[in-house]
Parts: C-alpha cells; structure tokens; sequence
C-alpha cells in the first residue's frame, strides 16, 4: 500500500483514539463519518492496494472495540455509587436498613404537594417566596400587632434560641409562616402605587412547642397568602380560597363556611372550614360527624400591620391566610396520622415513590 493510503489510515486513527479518550457514547465511535469515509474509499482504489488498505481498517476497527469493550468491562464492574448516602450501599448494614436505591428515590410527598399548591396560586398570579427557620420577635409578633404580653403571643409557643437579636430578645423558630407578612409587605409596598396589586404566596417550615400525637407535630409546614390593592374585600378572600380548595381537591362541589375567629393580624379574622371531601357531609369520623373540616386561618390584614409596613390603610386593603400543608395533604389521601411525615419510614414514603410525580400519578 502506499505512502499516501497509510498517512491517511493513520491520521484518522490518531483522530478517532482522541474522541475515544474523551468520548461518553464510546461505541458511537465506530459509527464515526471518518470511518465510513475510509470504508468507501476501498472501491474506488486501484485493485493492487485494496486488500491491504482494507486490512489496515480493518486493524484499526479491531483497536478501536478492544479498547471500547474494555472500557464496558471495567465501567460494569464498577457498584453504583450514592455519595450522599450516609454508609456504603452495598455494606450489610445498608441491605439491612433497605435503602431505597438511588433510582427509586421520590421528592417527599409533603414538598411535591407544596409545589402543587405553589402551582395553583400561581396560575392565580401569586408569587412564591420562600419563609425562613430562624427570626425575631418583632417579625413574630410585634409587626403582627401583638402587643408586649398579650395572652395571644401563648398560642404561638415555639422555640428560641440562646442567641439574642439587638434588642436583647432570644431568637425564634417561627411557630407561623406569618412572620414573612411584614417583609413580604414592606417589600412590595412600592408595587401598590403603579397599581401592582402585591399577591404572594410564602410556603415555609414552622414550629411549635406541642404535645405530640396524631394531629399536632413539633415541625410541620405552612403556606401563608398575602394580597393587597385597592378596594379589596372578604368576598375576594372567600372567592380565592373556595377556587384553590376546589382546584386542590378537583373537586369543584366543594363547599366552603366561614366563621368567627381571632388573630391580632387580621380584623375582622376567620377560620375556613371545608364540606367533608370523605362522607360528602353525611358526617364520617374524620369530620367528627359534623360535615365540616376546619382547615386554615385567614382575614382582612389589619390596619395596625399595613401601617408597620408602610403602606396607608385608607387607600389599600387586603386579606391573609395561613394553611397547614399536613392537614390538606392528610385530607387528600386519607392520611390518619400527622407523624409519618416525618417519621423517615420508608413503608410510609415507597408509598409516594412510584412516579416523579408522587402523589398525583
Ligand atoms: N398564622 C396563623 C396560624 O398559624 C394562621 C393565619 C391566620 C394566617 C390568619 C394569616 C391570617 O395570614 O390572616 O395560626
């Protein structure tokens, strides 16, 4: 064979041993346009030098496989590796506890139900920002409208901290996702006067001091609601719950009963109860046999708060809720227990694991 064919050959071998190096598809390789060039090339050469220029492809093919296969051999007999996964997967005490293997894992059904209620409100024209773990008593009570030592400020015992904020007060683990209200407020005050109604959602993890049992946890999640504009009123509030319960549970029989209640942060204040999605209000345990299922707090954002945030009372309204996300989701699926969430139970979570989309496959 030639000079000329053998340059040739040996360029595109050095060509095609770099892809290989760098290569995810290995194989794909021997599927390379440079190759296939090289093979088509047989038939238009002279007779005298087929043979051995084929013989000279050939050679290279049978290289580029026997280091491909190798490459197969060696990625096969490497185990999966979980970096985040507190001891090896394959040990015995990793079989023992029956780790769900990484490709089986699911988002918790709590976090996948969230950014299902995130969703709703968003197709509303809510926005989402997100709460945090750690705040001070004026966001927790004092630009809520609770006064120093008001016996409301006991139903909101929660955790503190050692640590102190500048006024000498402990540090708080919110016990309500109502502590973003006055931030969520002042930060979108500016919106109002372009005639930008403020409508945000602020999902977010809470605390509380409780006994724990089969409705009340320690660490559970909320998703506060905040919307102001001009001239708005309960009925807006009423209408905006009653859609997003009837879209949570596509359910759109739905009913909806307000009642009098009392919050510091809202006036007048409300709780939402909702017709029994179980016994469709023939009256079942879950309803305690009433009909109704009590499910959030909600009102008309007092003056006393809009005011802390800057922004008049007398030119703007607007309403605020909190909703437990347990609660819904118990509801939901019929879940009779609040400490499975948080259990880490794998029988518990397999249960949500069998698509992307957890519960809602
Ligand atoms: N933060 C209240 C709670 O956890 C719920 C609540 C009631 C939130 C009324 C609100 C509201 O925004 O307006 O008990």
């Amino acid at each position: 064979m030639n000079q000329e064919l053998n340059q040739e050959v040996a360029t595109v071998r050095e060509h095609l041993m770099q892809q290989l190096e760098t290569a995810i598809d290995k194989a794909a390789v021997l599927r390379s346009p440079e190759l296939k060039a090289l093979y088509s090339r047989i038939a238009q050469l002279p007779q005298a030098d087929r043979a051995a220029f084929g013989n000279a492809l050939n050679q290279l093919k049978a290289d580029l496989m026997r280091i491909i296969n190798t490459h197969q051999d060696l990625a096969q007999a490497l185990p999966d590796l979980d970096v985040t996964a507190p001891f090896a997967l394959n040990s015995e005490a990793a079989k023992r506890a029956g780790l769900l293997s990484a490709d089986l894992g699911s988002s918790h059904p709590l976090m996948s139900e969230l950014e299902l209620i995130c969703d709703i409100f968003a197709t509303m024209g809510f926005s989402a920002v997100e709460s945090r773990e750690i705040d001070d008593d004026w966001h927790m009570f004092g630009a809520l409208n609770f006064p120093e030592g008001h016996p409301a400020r006991d139903d909101y015992d929660t955790f503190m901290t050692e640590q102190t904020d500048e006024k000498g007060k402990p540090l708080i683990a919110p016990a309500h996702t109502s502590t973003m209200q006055h931030r969520v407020l002042k930060h979108y005050a500016a919106d109002l006067e372009s005639n930008k109604p403020i409508a945000v959602v602020i999902p977010g993890r809470t605390f509380r001091n409780e006994d724990v049992d089969a409705r009340h946890e320690h660490t559970f999640y909320q998703v506060e609601g905040v919307y102001v504009a001009k001239g708005v009123n309960i009925g807006n509030l009423i209408a905006t719950l009653k859609v997003f319960l009837q879209r949570y549970y596509n359910n759109d029989e739905l009913k909806v009963k307000t009642q009098p209640f009392y919050f510091p942060f809202t006036e007048p204040s409300l709780e939402f109860a909702l017709s029994c999605p179980f016994c469709k209000m023939q009256g079942c345990s879950i309803c305690s046999y009433s009909g109704w299922i009590e499910l959030l707090g909600c009102g008309m954002i007092h003056p006393n708060v809009l005011s802390a945030a800057g922004i008049d009372p007398n030119s703007y309204q607007g309403f605020a809720w909190g909703v437990g996300v347990e609660r819904l989701v118990m509801m939901k699926y019929g879940i009779e227990d609040v400490r499975h969430f948080e259990s880490g139970r794998l029988a518990f979570l397999r249960q949500f694991s069998a698509s992307k989309d957890g519960l809602n496959s």
